[in-house]
């Protein structure tokens, strides 16, 4: 059976005309952040948010404010049509894509930073990325007035600024986090993986699995972050990726970078393959 075709809705009055009667018959309702270019990571966050919520609403936009280069915003993947059809698939409710002059009208002139966390790992290497994320993000979350948002573990980061955002905001939204999904050989899922030519798909994986290594030593103890992350990018390097922006061991509730696992921590790493960029994180729990 063919699922019936989503509902989408591109100003922010539609938007809440759609969602007001959920509201006041005390329905829940899930919100699902995205760019679009959906892949099984994405379909992860609207199946929590079906399963927890009366209502589940995704939105597309691709965010012009968080992106620092201009050929990574042009060359980022699109295709509503089909975004749709997987989103009606998955029990989604509705679709909010709204087009830039909805969200940024002429003389659109605030921004939301959120300071410490975005300052480090990406913070660093993508300038002002972080407060296009928040801007966005808390437009949507006023917009939609959701009761929970669901935000993948992938970009951890982002996840992290965000649950700061909205706890230092008073924004009444649970901010929930979905594990990361990967390919059967470990490479995290993203939209960009489809930017690789075969030869750099045979590559990607090893991040993950250096990662892996890494995280496996530090938990040990015995031996210091200082030490395994330049072997760690070396290899790296040796494989062919071009270039490692970090490799990084920080706290996993502040994001303060740690030298050893004293506390609940995760390794961090971008890198890139030619002219994609992978990131990529996974937890580090000290052995007690
Ligand atoms: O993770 C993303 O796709 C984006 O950063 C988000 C959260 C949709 C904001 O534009």
């Amino acid at each position: 059976m063919t699922a019936a075709a989503l509902p989408i809705v591109r100003t922010v009055s539609a938007l809440r005309q759609a969602t007001q009667p959920w509201r006041r018959a005390g329905e829940t309702i899930g919100l699902v952040p995205t760019m679009g270019a959906l892949h099984a990571g994405h379909l992860a966050l609207v199946e929590r948010s079906v399963r927890e919520c009366a209502r589940s609403v995704a939105t597309i936009f691709v965010n012009p404010k968080q992106f620092d280069r201009q050929e990574d915003l042009k060359k980022y993947p699109r295709g509503e049509a089909r975004d749709a059809r997987l989103l009606a698939e998955n029990a989604c409710n509705l679709l909010f894509a709204p087009d830039v002059e909805e969200m940024y009208p002429a003389g659109f002139s605030s921004s939301v930073a959120v300071t410490g966390v975005s300052d480090v790992l990406d913070g660093v290497h993508r300038p002002g990325h972080f407060t296009g994320v928040t801007t966005v993000v808390c437009k949507l979350l006023l917009q939609a007035l959701p009761d929970r948002a669901y935000f993948g573990e992938k970009d951890f980061q982002q996840l992290t600024v965000v649950k700061r955002m909205a706890r230092d905001l008073d924004i009444p939204v649970e901010i929930v986090p979905v594990p990361t999904v990967r390919e059967a050989d470990g490479l995290a899922l993203s939209s960009r993986n489809v930017h690789l030519t075969p030869e750099q798909r045979a590559v990607a994986p090893l991040l993950h699995r250096v990662m892996q290594e890494i995280a496996a030593e530090l938990a040990d103890g015995e031996t210091p972050a200082s030490l395994l992350i330049p072997e760690g990018q070396m290899r790296l390097g040796t494989a062919g990726f071009t270039k490692i922006d970090y490799l990084a061991l920080h706290a996993a509730d502040d994001l303060a970078p740690l030298a050893r696992v004293d506390r609940p921590a995760r390794l961090f790493a971008a890198a890139w393959l030619g002219t994609t960029r992978l990131i990529d994180n996974i937890p580090v729990q000290p052995r007690s």
